[in-house]
């Protein structure tokens, strides 16, 4: 990616596998054979967290956008690694109809809940918290702070398709519909 407008491709090499001589995400446990829900989610990203031979080798920072990396993609789950920079910022988005899990690695991240009447609801994750959320839920996940941050989000089933959303002129709300494989922003009205 150059910009912060352009398109992730996820690179199949950056997967770890248990044929490259690092350890798998495989093996990490979790139930198997369904979709997993928010609390289950949260409990998944956690163990991850707490692996850092699983993910610490694709850590890398880049001051222009948040840099994500692909760590695993079944039938049923799929878990990337986001770096954040100062002012990296999602906008407000949805899952479609995945659930998912957040642990902070190292740094912070600010969530804020999209509300009607009033300002956004926040709240601030700090290295070792973790959250989930569920399909009906829709937030914006910003940097917190200035030192750099690592966080590693588990979506499930597999999160193909989101909405972002833009607020226009006139006040109205509207939704875009966005590959996951786009960059969250914020938009623009217009856009
Ligand atoms: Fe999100």
């Amino acid at each position: 990616m150059s910009t912060a407008a352009s398109l992730y491709v996820p690179s199949a090499a950056s997967v770890p596998t248990p044929t490259d001589g690092r350890p798998s995400l495989a093996g990490v446990p979790r139930p198997r054979g369904r979709d997993l829900s928010g609390p289950e989610l949260e409990r998944f990203v956690t163990e991850l967290a707490e692996r850092p031979e699983l993910w610490i080798h694709l850590v890398k920072h880049d001051a222009t956008q948040r840099v994500y990396e692909e760590l695993l993609s079944d039938e049923h789950v799929t878990a990337w690694l986001i770096c954040w920079m100062e002012d990296h910022d999602t906008g407000f988005h949805d899952h479609d109809v995945s659930a998912g899990g957040v642990a902070v690695v190292s740094g912070a991240v600010r969530e804020e809940r999209l509300t009607i009447e009033g300002p956004p609801a926040k709240r601030v994750f700090k290295a070792g918290s973790s959250f989930h959320f569920s399909p009906v839920d829709i937030h914006r996940v910003r940097h917190e702070g200035s030192d750099p941050a690592v966080t590693i989000h588990v979506y499930s089933p597999p999160l193909l398709q989101m909405g972002a959303y833009v607020i226009g002129a006139d006040g109205v709300l509207a939704r875009h519909a966005q590959s996951y494989r786009e960059e969250l922003r914020p938009l623009q009205a217009g856009a």
